[in-house]
């Protein structure tokens, strides 16, 4: 990849002050498994709440803060951030016990920890829990509609036939487990749940539902639903960038030019959107008061820009450019780069109908030092 001796510049910059910053936090929040800040201080989500099994130490972002730390020990070599990562991992182990609070996210939760330990030090337990999580996520799969199922049994809504967008992420850990054991079943799944996605949620002007909702008895597509978009039919950013990375990792693993096509086309209008000022909203198609952003969108689509690019050589020229226009808008505009805080962003939004928008959100910065890193060429990837 090549970039200018400007933006070289910046990135070496950032980077410092952002792997500074984090090795002072690292110290801090070292006992704990954060999601966002209150004053400033992270959370811990590191608790048990007998009342909500999707809450505490089942809750989905539990794998980022182990993910940082994993990247940070493959930067520096420090072995204190590999010491922080693996308590993560291994406080993790009790949502096994638990189970109802899994769901489609056991790959956002162990493939920055489980996975990523194995991948560097080959460690037995940690491919054990890796291959278990693996395993649950397989469970999920309906053979009919051939998707895997989002969330878990609701008293609101019967949500058997949903599949949303953000599981593009979870099926990396299916493809790792093929890849690690030579058993085919797993990528056979996440094979299948790429194309029913790619079928069934991209529109043809390369946006993305976030939520579809099947016949779990027939797998006839039944509905589309808004989610944490705006509504039904816009573009929620973060379900773009899990749409655009997403099938840049499908492609990665299977080499089937149908997921580097799509994951093209999201791309392409990932980019026609974006404004003159780098920052995200957090729809596409939001009313343009309030402005309201997403900064974890920002960073997600940065990192799959940027590998698309990396697959594509001088042909993926633009999507580097457009990712290192995002960046630097998060850098210059939206980064705290204080030792007094413990979070980097400070614009991230969970979904748009939600009272307060613009605090820190735990993969938000983990997605934006994977963005630094890759750039440099020295990530550890991850997915
Ligand atoms: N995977 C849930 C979210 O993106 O908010």
């Amino acid at each position: 990849m090549k970039m200018n001796e400007k933006d070289q510049q910046w990135l070496d910059d950032i980077l410092l002050k952002t792997m500074n910053k984090i090795a002072i936090v690292s110290e801090r929040s070292k006992e704990k498994i954060p999601y966002t800040t209150s004053d400033g201080v992270h959370d811990d989500k590191a608790y048990v709440d007998p009342n909500n099994v999707w809450q505490g130490l089942s809750f989905w972002t539990n794998g980022f803060f182990g993910g940082m730390m994993w990247q940070m020990y493959h930067k520096t070599g420090e072995q204190r951030y590999a010491d922080i990562a693996k308590k993560t991992e291994v406080a993790l182990d009790e949502t096994f016990e638990l189970f109802y609070g899994l769901h489609h996210d056991v790959g956002f939760m162990w493939l920055p920890t489980a996975v990523a330990n194995y991948r560097l030090t080959k460690d037995e337990d940690a491919k054990r829990r890796s291959l278990h999580a693996a395993t649950l996520l397989a469970g999920r799969f309906n053979p009919v509609g051939k998707f895997i199922r989002a969330w878990n049994d609701n008293p609101d809504h019967d949500n058997r036939g949903w599949a949303i967008i953000d599981c593009m992420f979870n099926i990396p850990l299916l493809y790792w487990a093929s890849e690690e054991t030579g058993d085919p079943r797993y990528s056979h799944i996440a094979k299948m749940h790429a194309t029913t996605v790619m079928n069934n949620f991209i529109r043809s002007n390369g946006s993305s539902e976030h939520i579809v909702e099947f016949d779990p008895f027939t797998g006839e597509k039944v509905r589309i639903y808004g989610g944490q978009g705006y509504a039904d039919g816009s573009a929620w950013t973060r379900g773009q960038s899990w749409a655009l990375y997403g099938f840049v990792m499908s492609y990665k693993h299977t080499l089937d030019q149908c997921f580097l096509d799509t994951a093209m086309k999201v791309a392409d209008y990932f980019v026609s959107q974006v404004p003159e000022s780098g920052l995200i909203p957090v729809d596409f198609d939001q009313p343009a008061e309030p402005a309201v952003e997403d900064s974890t969108a920002a960073t997600i689509s940065a990192c799959g820009l940027i590998e698309l690019a990396k697959i594509l050589g001088d042909e993926g020229h633009n999507y580097l450019e457009y990712a290192i226009k995002i960046l630097k808008a998060q850098s210059e505009l939206r980064c705290d780069f204080s030792d007094e805080t413990d979070s980097l962003l400070t614009h991230c939004s969970a979904r748009y109908h939600e009272e307060s928008h613009h605090y820190s959100i735990i993969y938000g910065d983990y997605y934006f030092l994977e963005a630094l890193l890759k750039l440099k060429g020295e990530d550890l990837y991850l997915w």
